[in-house]
């Protein structure tokens, strides 16, 4: 297996994790940025960014938690010109579609000097099975709010299948590629269709956000996450840019992009769905 000098940072998450199978896929062995790999990376630890970046042409950047969070602007400044003194010469950034501040996240690699293409996401369909939307599912106890928002949920396998493309190919420098889902579908419909590919009962139940928002309170799940879940309701989910089906994946991909059905028939073979917790 060939070394191209790829990093791929938060290359054991949700996306990152793909993006990094793709390419050794390809028969690339990209280096991992994360805080469990070696060297080390940590976003909170600016200390451990050099070793990380060392000898590396391309890299694949996904921030965690958000680029939203206070803080991730700053982060993406001091990675983003580290990089390019180190001579990273290209980074293709996830970012979130109709995000104010990944877009201005995204304006700061554009306007770098660097190569880039940022790959902008619609919400994953693995929150449903590897993030926060899991924990209700198990419980079968399902309560959001905004259940007939229309939303193009994206599965991260085609996000990451984008993402190793434009890494590797420089014909995609310089553009925004928008990637969502091939269709628009609400929580109520994603309920339903987890329900009947997992075989289980799942209650759904419409509540306000402020509902929600005490809800998590109660469950005592930390601050920073209640803030972070507020905001991409009250301002991500809301904005009606997040509201479109974009075909941007099918003419890099040659096929459509998977649609949440396909996603949930596989999910519920691997059995994440029927782990059912009683609370
Ligand atoms: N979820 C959505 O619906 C959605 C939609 C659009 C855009 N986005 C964007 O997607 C990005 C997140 O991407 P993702 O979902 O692929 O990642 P993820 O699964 O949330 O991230 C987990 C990765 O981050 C690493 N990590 C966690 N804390 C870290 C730290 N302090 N320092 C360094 N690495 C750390 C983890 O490795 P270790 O634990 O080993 O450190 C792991 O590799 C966010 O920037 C968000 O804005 C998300």
């Amino acid at each position: 297996m060939k070394t191209e000098n790829i990093l791929v940072i938060g290359g054991t998450g949700k996306t990152g994790r793909r993006v990094a199978e793709q390419l050794k896929n390809k028969g690339i062995e990209p280096r991992i940025g994360s805080r469990n790999a070696s060297p080390s990376f940590d976003w909170d630890h600016k200390d451990t960014w050099v070793d990380t970046l060392h000898g590396i042409e391309k890299m694949y950047v996904s921030y965690y938690p958000d680029l939203a969070v206070p803080g991730a602007k700053e982060a993406i400044v001091s990675l983003t010109y580290l990089a390019k003194e180190l001579g990273v010469k290209k980074m293709v950034l996830l970012s979130g579609k109709g995000e104010t501040e990944a877009e201005a996240c995204e304006k700061i690699v554009m306007d770098s000097g660097m190569d880039y293409t940022i790959v902008r996401a619609s919400w994953f369909n693995q929150n449903w099975s590897e993030s926060f939307f899991l924990e209700p599912i198990l419980t079968g106890e399902v309560a959001l709010p905004m259940s007939d928002v229309l939303i193009p949920f994206v599965d991260t396998n085609d996000i990451a299948e984008v993402a190793a493309t434009v890494l590797l190919d420089d014909s995609y420098n310089g553009e925004i590629i928008e990637v969502t889902g091939p269709e628009l579908i609400t929580f109520k419909d994603i309920v339903n269709i987890i329900s009947k590919t997992s075989q289980r009962d799942l209650n759904f139940y419409d509540i306000t956000l402020e509902q929600y928002i005490i809800g998590m309170k109660q469950m005592q799940i930390p601050a920073d996450v209640v803030w972070l879940i507020e905001y991409l309701f009250s301002h991500v989910l809301t904005n009606p840019n997040n509201q479109l089906v974009v075909n941007d994946i099918e003419p890099i991909l040659g096929r459509k992009a998977k649609s949440f059905l396909e996603y949930a028939k596989e999910t519920a073979k691997s059995g994440v769905w029927n782990q059912v917790k009683v609370h």
